[in-house]
């Protein structure tokens, strides 16, 4: 059997941390042929209720489960890690401006980049869950300058999975029927689910809906503000479903998509006239632990209009973070 991999989980003690750890420890990030060591990093006050989790992950007797550390220290929580889910975030609270959101939050990613600068294991791959996820992954990226940029990476495949969900509600057909439909831009209402390229059995998605309006008025916003919905419905955020969504990004990331499109937001090379730099959602493709930004397609009026949009929305985010000297 392989070595183990060690894999640090911020915010290890809230309720995504709660419905992830259990799935990582089982096998369903990497794989069922990799052993982890987990380690769970929390703030101090936490780190009691991330103790407790602990107790329980060793009462499921993971046959693949080698090891686990609780720390709130950065350079232990880091040490050595192959792969950093970041989840622990600061959440926007009444009356909070979306300068002091971003601060907030710099106060956060920054010394965790910087940790993972000095002590991660030289494969290490991110991903950013905690909002602003695609903002809090730039400060990250910014603060650890000996690590390749593209291992910085946000997580849009939650809004590909409500994509997903969606659209096969709509045309009746299961979700295995559907491929290629791939979220742009920021993890935010602005995001872009594009079906001019995605494929419902072997059609054209835009096609087979055939209904512009039912794609812009009720689609786009459903999807967007779907954060929103679960929210108003559980008097809290997404949680199992997000922790899904990161097993799948970093499944994937890892093992590869043979091919098939997934979104994941990625530090832009320019494509598609994404300004470069920014953590921005595309379609990609994995082989061998790296991915490619799908290129060559041809983005119509409709489509670059929403792209313009929220790439627009995460330039003002990553220029307000350049005010506050954060990348
Ligand atoms: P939560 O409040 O239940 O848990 C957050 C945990 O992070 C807490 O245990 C807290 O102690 C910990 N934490 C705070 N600061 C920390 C730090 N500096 N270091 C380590 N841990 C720290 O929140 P949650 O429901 O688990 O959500 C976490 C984040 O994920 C939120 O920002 C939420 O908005 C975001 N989220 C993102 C997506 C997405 O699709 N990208 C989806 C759902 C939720
Ligand atoms: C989600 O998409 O469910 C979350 O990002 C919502 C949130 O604000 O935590």
């Amino acid at each position: 059997m392989a070595s183990p991999v060690n894999v640090t989980v911020t915010g290890a003690a809230g309720q995504i941390g709660y419905a992830l750890l259990f799935r990582i420890a089982s096998g369903q990030l990497l794989g069922p042929d990799t052993p982890v060591n987990l380690k769970l990093l929390e703030i101090e006050p936490a780190l009691k209720a991330a103790e407790g989790t602990a107790l329980e992950l060793t009462d499921c007797a993971f046959p693949l489960l080698h090891g686990i550390e609780i720390t709130a220290d950065l350079a232990e929580g880091f040490n050595g890690t192959n792969v950093a889910l970041l989840v622990g975030a600061r959440p926007r609270t009444k009356g909070m401006e979306r300068a002091d959101l971003l601060e907030a939050n710099g106060g956060i990613f920054k010394p965790q980049g910087n940790a993972i600068n000095d002590h991660a294991a030289d494969d290490i791959k991110v991903l950013v869950v905690g909002n602003p996820a695609n903002t809090n992954a730039l400060i990250a990226q910014a603060a650890a300058p000996d690590v390749p940029k593209e291992r910085f990476t946000a997580m849009t495949r939650l809004d590909q999975n409500r994509a997903y969900a969606q659209l096969a509600n709509k045309l009746a057909v299961p979700v295995t029927a559907i491929k290629k439909l791939a979220i742009w831009g920021n993890h935010s209402p602005s995001m872009f689910p594009n079906l001019f390229h995605a494929e419902v059995n072997g059609q054209n998605a835009a096609d087979a809906v055939d209904d512009m309006a039912w794609y812009e008025n009720e689609y786009l916003p459903r999807v967007g503000k779907r954060g929103a919905e679960i929210i108003d419905a559980r008097g809290a955020s997404s949680a199992a479903s997000a922790a899904n969504a990161a097993i799948d990004h970093v499944y994937d990331w890892v093992n590869g998509t043979n091919g098939e499109w997934v979104s994941m937001a990625v530090p832009s090379d320019g494509s598609y006239g994404v300004p470069e730099g920014i953590i921005s959602s595309f379609p990609v493709t994995t082989a061998n632990g790296e991915y490619e930004i799908v290129q060559g397609l041809e983005i119509n009026e409709f489509s670059q209009g929403k792209i313009d949009a929220t790439v627009a929305e995460l330039v003002g985010e990553r220029d307000a973070v350049k005010d506050l000297g954060l990348v």
